[in-house]
């Protein structure tokens, strides 16, 4: 059977367990190089002797990390010899150092439709924003969720928020807070090539009385599995479109151009198959983060590699800018803090003149905190609608709205 022709249903768990074997593999060389990057900055900043131990924990870094991706390579070498061999398929690759053995190659593969997504791109009414950061729990979902319901009440527009991270916190926090019961994951068919503009404006979830120009597709754990078995079947170039489009197309069609005003997506830590699609459909990109030396890192690394997809696959990609989260009280920032906004400022140079640290910070506030899960702070707390008010402002002028 040839993957693509119609898969024959008892070869699905298959392409399932290697899809997860081939993202476990790619996962744990990233995640060790991060957890050996984490001790080693760890250590430095407390031992006397920081220089020396922050370039012998560089130096070991690398080297573990170009050994994970050697035996990552391997490993993905090896499962495409057994599903040839399994599936009888003589066109999946042979060699898997001919194909890929880092995540940016797998998803950096050029398309050939480039021209007319820029030129399409360049016509998008609405601004698509995309919320996200490779390292988890930074705030990238509470400000989804709260420049949501900025854009709805301050400014009065139509609001589009997709979340594309399967662990559905935006869905729950805002169906919550809209009073909806039941979660239904809407974000797979957006993603796997089924939903079109029509479909969109017909499901999505409107959130009156909470928030009522704002419409939301929501994300569930069933995405995960979703996200794996296109990301599969693309790469074994059995799919006969470039899956990494699907979002694109959909929020470039018509209806979706003619409905909303801004959309808002929520991007999970990681750079999965729906992640992909967040930036290639996007307008503009915030990265929110925490201002510590380790966050500061993972914003460098994600920035790169944004930047590395921005060539690749969407040139119109903006920075709208970087967002300081759970800062220290006002009036100011610590002396540590402010030190990372440099860091930080001094990574952004690599976005020739888009660089940008947004003024308004996020300090941290228990409104936010109570909010988590089941409401909207904007629409509790006079301080946090204040402070994305605030906000609001200075990323509607980013995003020239
Ligand atoms: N400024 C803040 N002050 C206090 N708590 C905050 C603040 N911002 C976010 N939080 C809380 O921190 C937790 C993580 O925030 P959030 O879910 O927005 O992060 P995330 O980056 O989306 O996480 P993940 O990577 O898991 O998707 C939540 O409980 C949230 O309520
Ligand atoms: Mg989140």
């Amino acid at each position: 059977m040839r993957m693509g022709d119609g898969m024959s249903l008892e070869n699905v768990p298959l392409t399932v367990e290697l899809a997860g074997k081939i993202i476990g593999g790619l996962g744990s060389a990233f995640g060790i190089g991060w957890l050996a990057r984490s001790y080693f900055v760890g250590t430095a900043l407390r031992d006397a002797k920081a220089a020396a131990a922050l370039a012998r924990g560089l130096a070991e870094d690398q080297r573990s990390k170009y050994q994970q991706c050697d035996k990552n390579s391997r490993l993905m070498q090896d499962e495409l010899a057994k599903l040839r061999v399994r599936l009888g398929d003589p066109d999946i690759p042979v060699d898997a150092d001919n194909t890929t053995d880092t995540e940016d190659d797998l998803w950096g593969r050029p398309y050939a439709d480039l021209p007319a997504h820029v030129r399409a791109m360049a016509r998008s009414k609405p601004r698509v924003i995309s919320v996200g950061n490779l390292k988890g729990g930074v705030g990238k979902t509470t400000i989804a969720a709260n420049l949501a319901a900025y854009f709805d009440k301050t400014r009065g527009k139509r609001v589009l928020l997709i979340d594309l991270d399967y662990q559905g916190s935006l869905s729950a926090t805002c169906l919550q807070a809209a009073k909806i019961e039941g979660l239904v994951s809407l974000a797979d068919e957006l993603i796997d090539g089924r939903a079109d503009g029509s479909w969109v404006v017909k499901v999505a979830k409107q959130l009156q009385p909470a928030l009522s120009k704002t419409w939301i597709i929501p994300a569930g754990y069933s995405l995960a599995q979703t996200e794996s078995k296109l990301m599969l079947r693309w790469y074994s170039g059995r799919v006969p479109q470039d899956i990494r489009f699907n979002l694109a197309k959909v929020l470039l069609s018509p209806e979706v151009q003619d409905t909303f005003e801004v959309i808002i997506i929520d991007i999970g830590p990681r750079l999965t198959t729906a992640a992909i699609n967040a930036l290639a459909a996007s307008t503009h990109l915030i990265v929110p983060t925490v201002l510590d030396r380790l966050s500061t890192e993972t914003v460098s690394s994600f920035l790169n590699r944004a930047k590395a997809l921005k060539q690749d696959l969407n040139p119109s990609l903006s920075l709208a800018g970087v967002v300081g989260t759970m800062t220290a009280e006002e009036p100011r920032l610590k002396n540590t803090e402010l030190a990372s906004m440099v860091d930080i400022k001094r990574a952004l140079e690599q976005w020739n003149g888009e660089s940008y640290v947004f003024d308004r910070w996020l300090p941290r506030r228990q409104a936010f905190a109570d909010a988590a899960g089941r409401d909207i702070a904007y629409l509790k707390n006079n301080n946090v609608a204040d402070l994305f008010k605030e906000l609001g402002d200075e990323v509607a002028q980013r995003i020239g709205l």
